[in-house]
């Protein structure tokens, strides 16, 4: 395909919002032809990283007036289904960055907007693109563990400094110094509920395991950094159809190294993703005469693709996303992550902080394709 015929993206948020602009000039078929920031430096920057004749703009609206195919919504997690709505209604293909949204109500809107305009919309779970997830796939769809009962997973990440704006705190700045920053200057992260934020650990699990969500009980600790903040951790238990259990902890202001985690366990034998130093998976199945854990080189890459997808961000999965996203568009094929998967990703969390708002009582989650 011709540049001329290329695919034009538009892409809303400039922190996040880069890594598909950059990678969306990667690819033959597409091209960042529109940037849209509030933030002017940003603007600029990305027009001097992308080096084309990309144009800036600092109000969307007119950023959605212009000549585009496909619209990137990496604006704050509470303005998702807003932005992703204003670009399915004119018209435009919608891949929006995690989570779908915060709220029961605006996914409802989301899902309606898709129906309605019949246009292409994704979720950029890129977790999912992880090469050991795929792996981990393969293990439970052979048998190998058996019926997997349980699962869990864990995303614990110090995000302190994005609590507000323009990083402007150092990296080891303290709680006080959080605390008596101007609440002005508080940015979406602040009192967002953790737990909201569970899609890059559930997604990987009900793909693997080919499940969804059908019932949440919750908890909160609280905030580590004083009133106004978001609770440090939340953990939810979750019931799925398959009549499994899943328990998911998401912690984001706590001083430790970051990591994701998983683990399944099966009738047959249990698998485990990495946790602090380890370096290597582990798989144990009771069949194979293996006297404790075997340790598995599983790669957080794809080994499919491109040396390019290896360069893009998080093992590679950021150019996947794109590669995909903009092949169902080419091919006119399902979106890898439709709306429904995004809601089965994205509605638990938001079921958890129900629960957690009710003590911990047992909240049923929807199934958005019955609305
Ligand atoms: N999948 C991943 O690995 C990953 C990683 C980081 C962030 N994210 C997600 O990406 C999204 C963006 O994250 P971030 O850290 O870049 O957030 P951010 O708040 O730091 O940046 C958002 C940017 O969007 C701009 N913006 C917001 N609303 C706008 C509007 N109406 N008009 C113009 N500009 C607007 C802001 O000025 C800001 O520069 C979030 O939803 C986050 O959850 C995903």
């Amino acid at each position: 395909m011709s540049s001329r015929q290329a695919l034009k993206v538009g892409v809303l948020g400039l922190r996040r919002g880069m890594t598909f602009a950059t990678q969306f000039n990667t690819l033959p078929e597409t091209r960042t032809v529109a940037v849209c920031d509030q933030d002017s430096a940003r603007i600029e920057h990305a027009l001097n990283t992308l080096g084309s004749d990309a144009r800036g703009f600092s109000e969307y609206n007119e950023m959605l007036a212009t000549d585009l195919d496909i619209v990137v919504v990496a604006s704050g997690a509470p303005d998702h289904v807003l932005h992703c709505c204003q670009a399915l209604e004119s018209g435009r293909h919608v891949l929006s960055e995690v989570p779908a949204d915060i709220s029961l109500d605006r996914c409802r809107e989301l899902v309606a907007s898709v129906r309605k305009t019949g246009r292409k919309y994704m979720l950029a779970e890129n977790c999912c693109y992880w090469g050991f997830v795929q792996e981990y796939r393969r293990q439970v769809r052979t048998g190998r563990l058996g019926d997997v009962l349980y699962a869990e997973g864990e995303y614990l990440h110090d995000v302190r400094r994005l609590y507000l704006e323009n990083l402007d705190l150092p990296k080891d700045a303290g709680f006080r110094a959080l605390r008596e920053h101007p609440k002005s200057r508080r940015t979406w992260r602040a009192d967002l509920h953790p737990i909201n934020y569970l899609t890059h650990d559930l997604g990987p699990l009900l793909e693997i395991l080919d499940d969804r969500c059908v019932s949440v009980c919750a908890m909160a600790t609280a905030s580590a950094c004083g009133e106004g903040f978001a609770p440090a951790a939340e953990v939810a238990l979750f019931k799925t159809a398959g009549g499994r259990v899943i328990k998911l902890l998401t912690e984001f202001s706590l001083p430790r190294p970051s990591h994701h985690w998983f683990a399944l366990m099966g009738t047959k034998g249990s698998l485990e993703s990495p946790r602090g130093p380890a370096t290597k998976h582990l798989l144990y199945c009771e069949d194979e005469n293996m006297e404790s854990w075997s340790e598995m080189a599983w790669s957080t890459r794809l080994l499919a693709g491109p040396a390019a997808a290896w360069k893009s961000g998080h093992g590679g999965a950021d150019w996947h996303i794109s590669r995909e996203f903009a092949d169902c568009i080419l091919h006119d094929t399902p979106s890898p992550i439709d709306v429904f998967r995004a809601m089965d990703y994205t509605v638990p969390g938001i079921c958890a902080v129900r629960s957690i708002e009710q003590g911990g009582a047992p909240v049923p989650i929807p199934d958005l394709r019955e609305d």
